[in-house]
C-alpha cells in the first residue's frame, strides 16, 4: 500500500522522525521566529529602510547556518531579495520557495493589545497564537520553510534541491520583482514554485489555494478652487472636491452591487453551475463570519454567496479617502482638493492594465466640468488559477492528507500575490500555494496572529511535501 506515492513504512518512519525533531526543537523554532518578528520590516514606510536590511540579513544568516550551497542578498533598485540554494543533485526535483519578509504597517497602534513588534504567545478562541505584525503574513510562513529545511537536513537529508527567493516589497506591489526574475532567470530554474502566503479554510478543513485574485490599484485626485475657502462665503457657489469625489465613487457601483465601469465584466470568467455547486459545499458558517467581524449584515453583488463574493467575483473598494479638515472640533472650510485610493480585485481573464484604463476613462467621463481630476495607477497584478491535476498539487495533497489525516480540498482565495502569474509565465512551471494561515488571523489588521498549531503543522507538512514531490516520476 502506498500513501501519496510513498511506501507506507518509509513514509511512516520518516514522518515520525521529522515529527520528533520538530517537537524536540519546538521552543527554539518559536524563539527564532520571535527574533525576526521583532524587526519592524514595514516596506511602505521609508523610515524602516534600515529595518528592511536588517530583516533580510537576519534571514540570510539563519539560512547560512543550515549550510546552503549559496546564500546572498540580491540587490534591486528597491529592497534586497534573500536568495539561497541547497543543491542535492541533478536527479532530484528543484523547488523554488517564494515568500516575503516585508510586513504591512501596524497602524493604528492603539488598537493592538500588545505592541506589534513585541511578539507574544496568547490564547484566542481557545487556541494558542503568536501575536505580532507579520506572524502569519508572511514571516511566520516563510520561517516554516526554513525550519522544514532544517528538519529534513537533520533527518536523512533533502529530497529536493531547494532555492529560497524571499522578497521585501510584496506588501507594496512587488515593483522590482518581475525584473529580478528576468535578471536571474537561469538561477531560478526549477520544477515548481512553492509559496506559503495564503490561508486554509479551517484547521479541521485543510485546503490548498488554487486561485488568487489580481489587482488594479488606483489613486484619484479632485481639484477645485486654488485654495481652501470659507464654506459660508463660497459654499453652494463653488464645487466642493470632496462632495464631487463622493458622488463619483457612488456611481462606480449600482444597487445590485455591480461595478458600472463600461467593459469591466467583459473578460470575467463565469463559473459553471457545477463549479459553483462544488464551492457551495465548502465549510462556511455565515453567522460565525458575521459574529467574528461584528457585522449587522453582509453585503455584496446580488446573486452570489459571501464565499463567492470574496473569491471568484471582482470587486471595487475605496482603501482610503482624505481632504479638508480632519482635526479636532470644527473648521468651516470648502477644501481645494480631495483624494482617494481605490483598488479593484480581479478574477481570471481580467487584465490589470485594461481595467486601470477603463477605470480612468470612466472617471474622467463622469467628472463634472466644475473640477479637475487626475487618475493614476499605483500598481497592478494578474489573477491566477492552477489546475488540481498538476503533479505538484498532488504532492501537496498527499502531504496534507498525511499530516492532517484528511484530504484537503482546492479553494480559491480573494487576496493577491501579484508575482505568482509572472512566475508561472516566465519560469514555465506550476505554482503551489500551500498556506497555513486562517482568514481569522487578522492579516493587515491590528492583533495579527498565527496559530502555533498552524506554524508547526506547516513545518511538518512542507517537509513531507518535498518527499512526496521527489517520489513522483519525473517528466
Ligand atoms: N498574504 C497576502 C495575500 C493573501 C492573503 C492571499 C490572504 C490569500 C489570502 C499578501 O501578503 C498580500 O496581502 N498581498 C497584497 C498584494 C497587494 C499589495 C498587491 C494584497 O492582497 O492586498
Ligand atoms: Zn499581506
Amino acid at each position: 500500500m502506498a500513501v501519496g506515492g510513498l511506501p507506507n513504512n518509509l513514509s511512516a518512519d520518516m514522518h515520525a522522525a521529522l515529527l520528533n525533531y520538530i517537537t524536540a526543537h519546538r521552543q527554539r523554532f518559536l524563539d527564532e521566529l520571535f527574533d525576526w518578528l521583532r524587526i519592524p520590516s514595514v516596506s511602505a514606510q521609508p523610515q524602516h529602510r534600515p529595518d528592511m536590511d536588517r530583516a533580510a540579513q537576519w534571514l540570510a544568516d539563519r539560512l547560512s547556518e543550515l549550510g546552503p550551497t549559496t546564500v546572498e542578498l540580491l540587490p534591486t533598485p528597491g529592497l534586497p531579495i534573500v536568495y539561497a540554494e541547497f543543491r542535492v543533485g541533478p536527479d532530484a526535483p528543484t523547488v523554488l520557495i517564494y515568500g516575503h519578509y516585508d510586513v504591512q504597517p501596524a497602524e493604528p497602534f492603539e488598537l493592538w493589545e500588545s505592541p506589534p513588534f513585541e511578539p507574544r504567545l496568547g490564547l484566542l478562541g481557545g487556541e494558542e497564537k503568536i501575536f505580532a505584525r507579520g506572524a502569519c503574513d508572511d514571516k511566520g510562513q516563510v520561517y516554516m520553510h526554513v525550519k522544514a529545511t532544517e528538519a529534513l537536513l537533520r533527518n536523512g537529508g533533502l529530497p529536493c534541491n531547494l532555492k529560497f527567493f524571499i522578497e521585501g516589497e510584496e506588501e507594496v506591489g512587488s515593483e522590482h520583482l518581475a525584473q529580478a526574475i528576468l535578471d536571474h532567470k537561469d538561477r531560478l530554474a526549477c520544477d515548481v514554485v512553492l509559496i506559503s502566503d495564503t490561508a486554509m479554510i479551517a484547521n479541521d478543513h485543510p485546503s490548498i489555494t488554487v486561485g488568487l485574485r489580481g489587482i488594479a490599484y488606483m489613486e484619484v485626485s479632485v481639484y477645485g478652487p486654488n485654495r481652501d475657502l470659507h464654506s459660508g462665503v463660497y459654499g453652494g457657489a463653488v464645487a466642493n472636491p470632496i462632495n464631487v469625489l463622493c458622488e463619483l465613487i457612488a456611481q462606480l457601483k449600482d444597487e445590485q452591487g455591480r461595478i458600472t465601469i463600461p467593459g469591466f465584466y467583459d473578460a470575467v470568467e463565469e463559473l459553471s453551475a457545477e463549479e459553483r455547486a462544488e464551492m457551495a459545499r465548502i465549510h462556511f458558517d455565515l453567522e460565525a463570519y458575521k459574529a467574528a467581524l461584528n457585522l449587522p449584515a453582509v453585503s455584496g453583488e446580488a446573486g452570489y454567496t459571501t464565499l463567492e463574493r470574496g473569491s471568484i467575483r471582482p470587486t471595487l473598494d475605496v482603501n482610503g479617502i482624505w481632504g479638508g479638515y480632519q482635526g479636532q472640533g470644527s473648521k468651516t472650510v470648502l477644501p481645494a482638493e480631495a483624494h482617494a485610493k481605490i483598488s479593484m480585485r480581479l478574477v481570471p481573464n481580467q487584465d490589470p492594465a485594461t481595467v486601470a484604463q477603463q477605470f480612468a476613462d470612466y472617471l474622467r467621463q463622469l467628472a463634472p466640468p466644475t473640477v479637475r481630476i487626475e487618475v493614476r495607477e499605483l500598481h497592478g497584478g494578474q489573477p491566477f488559477v492552477m489546475p488540481t491535476g498538476a503533479p505538484a498539487y498532488k504532492a501537496a495533497e498527499a502531504a496534507l492528507t498525511q499530516t492532517y489525516g484528511t484530504k484537503p480540498i482546492p479553494a480559491r482565495e480573494g487576496g493577491s500575490i501579484p508575482i505568482v502569474a509572472t512566475f508561472a509565465r516566465e519560469l514555465g512551471v506550476d505554482v503551489v500555494l500551500l498556506g497555513f494561515g486562517l482568514n481569522s488571523d487578522a492579516l493587515h489588521s491590528p492583533n495579527e496572529n498565527f496559530g502555533t498549531f498552524n506554524y508547526f503543522k506547516g513545518i511538518e507538512s512542507l517537509a513531507l511535501f518535498h518527499h512526496h514531490l521527489s517520489a513522483q516520476p519525473r517528466a
